[in-house]
């Protein structure tokens, strides 16, 4: 039985945008000797040709950033729940050799996991040129579409920027922790609806063929407030005929959170630069980007890439995440051996 939170939590992950966005301390930018011995390994794995995949931690020595790597985990776990890297030098690199590098880092930041039902360690963030709705898997970040606040999986993501777009395609992180303190403030009723189960669409990712997840969007468990949350994928599971139908309380709390994460001063709105790497929890953070265009031509397209990780340091997870899609390879892997 899982108990609800009825109370706003004080917490360093809940933050409203605008005061965070009168700080700094979430970039860290990488000197020149952190650019220098990022760029020595990734030469070094590319010179010995191994496979992106099998790069490990001991491939890839970054000494110099083994301090910064530990300060990341502290915040993206216990801390705001975010860090911006920016500087890496991507504008000398080969496309395979900024995957690299991505990879590189994540690997001395946790685990990867598969981010879809074929396993996919690291997806490439950019537009298919097919739309939402086209085809029964197409998924947001394949398109160029605005993409509303939601949540990955993995304890955290980590998404890299090759290009960022001509037009638009700003990135949004909101505090879910913040939210759900508003929530529970004003409607705590909604509050705990919000912590009761929700049939989400599984968009054919679900290994075992199940069209659904059924989970609340909070949950509190061992001190721990976490969201999952794809309110676009709860929908759009209402057009399968034996799904339960969204309840008007349902609806109404999942309209809360929305026009909350609106206010203003409630997001951090940031503009991602080649170079840039965003880090963000999956439990206490929403993320969402706006519409983008592409320039003309296609050597400027958007591109991110991206990576889930299970982190060394990730909360105890609820029992309930061992079924989903999002979690459950990072809740085997924090199972002891
Ligand atoms: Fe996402």
């Amino acid at each position: 039985m899982r108990e609800p939170l009825t109370t706003a939590l004080d917490d360093p992950a809940a933050w409203r945008g605008d005061r965070m966005a009168a700080r700094a301390d979430w970039v860290l930018s990488l000197d020149g000797a952190m650019a220098a011995e990022l760029e020595a390994a990734v030469a070094a794995v590319a010179a010995r040709g191994t496979d992106l995949f099998a790069i490990t931690r001991d491939d890839f020595p970054l000494g110099r950033m083994r301090r910064h790597f530990e300060t990341m985990l502290g915040e993206l776990e216990g801390g705001r729940g975010f860090v911006l890297l920016k500087g890496l030098p991507v504008a000398r690199w080969s496309e395979a050799e900024t995957r690299i590098a991505l990879w590189g880092l994540g690997t001395h930041l946790g685990r990867p996991v598969g981010q879809d039902v074929a396993g996919s360690l690291l997806h490439d963030v950019r537009d298919t040129g097919r739309p939402f709705g086209s085809d029964e898997s197409i998924r947001y970040f394949q398109t160029n579409h605005a993409i509303r606040l939601h949540t990955d999986g993995g304890d955290i993501f980590v998404l890299g920027c090759l290009r960022g777009g001509a037009r638009g395609g700003r990135t949004l992180v909101v505090s879910a922790v913040e939210v759900f303190n508003e929530i529970v403030r004003s409607r705590p009723d909604l509050a705990a609806v919000l912590q009761e189960d929700f049939w989400v669409d599984a968009r054919g990712q679900r290994a075992d063929g199940a069209r659904c997840q059924v989970l609340p969007v909070y949950t509190w468990h061992a001190g721990h407030l976490s969201i999952l949350l794809k309110a676009e994928y709860i929908y759009s599971a209402q057009r399968f005929e034996d799904v339960p139908r969204l309840t008007g309380r349902q609806a109404e709390a999942l309209e809360l959170f929305h026009r909350i994460t609106e206010e203003p001063g409630m997001a951090l709105g940031l503009e991602l630069r080649p170079g840039d790497v965003l880090l963000a929890s999956n439990h206490t953070i929403v993320h969402g980007r706006t519409a983008f265009e592409d320039a003309p031509g296609a050597a400027d397209r958007r591109h991110l890439l991206r990576l889930w990780l299970t982190i060394p340091n990730g909360r105890p997870l609820p029992p309930h995440y061992a079924d989903t899609r999002e979690y459950a390879e990072t809740y085997r892997q924090r199972m002891p051996a």
